[in-house]
């Protein structure tokens, strides 16, 4: 398949955001990859394997504070099987960052003996954070430098704009340069960033989008759901969607004028309470197998 060809799903900025992704590798020692944890397929850009190659890289699942604790520590060990360092953190609270510099000298460390045997001793490590929108990485950044020690910065021969920030002794973070998007023309993958609110309402129909979500709780954590919305009472599996958003607005009593359960407003407070996590700690993509 061309290049062309395996592109043709990102908008025409990918191949921009690649390219500087790739002119400012040369410049890092590492790749932290941050993802949402709650849904760590879809969170993910698809190409930026290849786009990053072989440089050393950490995952860091975010918001691992909203996700399912057992299915992130699984996703933990599954990335350690294919040889990736992940560690679950939250930008919110700041659990988990004390371990991101740790870790980072961890996966250099070989590198670190070969620079400090030429006489590079405490040299600055830099690493290079790359994230589809939404996933914590002004978040990340921000509590990792501690906001007033931010600083930016152009260096020569480096495309302009680059942002770099001091966030220790010896250890600069570069943010990502451009916009790396996710593959949110695969329906699965735009439903899912849907649900966690990374596209926004207004293009999509928040009542289909709810209706879907409360299938999916149905099938996945249905014994939260029913919590919730107090309906241990009910057999939820042979309901559809949108039956289920009319239950649950019921219960809540929100009744439209008329008498009517006002499904669009359920389907709202659906939403916010999943991604509020007020639903319970839930990941929608599990480790295969
Ligand atoms: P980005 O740079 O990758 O685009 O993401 P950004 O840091 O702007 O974070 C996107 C949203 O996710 C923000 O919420 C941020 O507060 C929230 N967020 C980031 N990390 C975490 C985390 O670990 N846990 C939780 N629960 N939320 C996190 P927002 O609604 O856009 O803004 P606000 O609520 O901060 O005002």
């Amino acid at each position: 398949m061309s290049e062309a060809q395996t592109i043709q799903w990102f908008p025409g900025h990918m191949t921009k955001t690649r390219r500087k992704i790739q002119a400012s590798l040369k410049l890092v020692d590492a790749v932290a990859e941050i993802i949402d944890a709650r849904i760590p397929v879809s969170s993910r850009n698809p190409e930026l394997h290849k786009i990053i190659e072989n440089k050393p890289r950490i995952i860091l699942m975010n918001k691992c504070d909203m996700a399912d604790p057992s299915q992130t520590a699984r996703w933990v060990s599954c990335y350690q099987k294919e040889g990736v360092l992940a560690i679950p953190v939250d930008c919110k609270s700041g659990r988990g960052l004390n371990q991101f510099i740790p870790k980072v000298r961890e996966l250099l460390k070989d590198r670190i003996i070969q620079w400090e045997q030429k006489g590079m001793v405490n040299r600055t490590i830099r690493v290079m954070i790359v994230g589809i929108p939404n996933v914590g990485k002004s978040s990340f950044i921000n509590r990792m430098a501690k906001q007033n020690r931010a600083k930016v910065e152009d260096r020569p021969g480096v495309t302009r704009g680059n942002q770099w920030f001091t966030i220790g002794k010896a250890f600069d973070l570069l943010d990502t340069p451009g916009v790396l998007w996710p593959k949110f023309d695969d329906p699965n993958v735009g439903e899912k960033l849907a649900f966690t609110g990374a596209v926004k309402d207004q293009i999509v129909d928040t009542e289909q989008l709810a209706s879907r979500l409360l299938e999916v709780l149905r099938d996945e954590y249905s014994a939260m759901l029913a919590a919730r919305y107090k309906l241990e009472k009910y057999d939820l599996r042979p309901l559809q969607g949108y039956e289920l958003l009319e239950l649950i607005g019921r219960k809540r009593g929100m009744l439209a004028s008329g008498g009517e359960i006002d499904t669009e407003r359920a389907s709202i407070m659906v939403l916010d309470e999943f991604r509020s996590a007020k639903l319970g700690k839930i990941t929608l993509e599990q480790v295969n197998g």
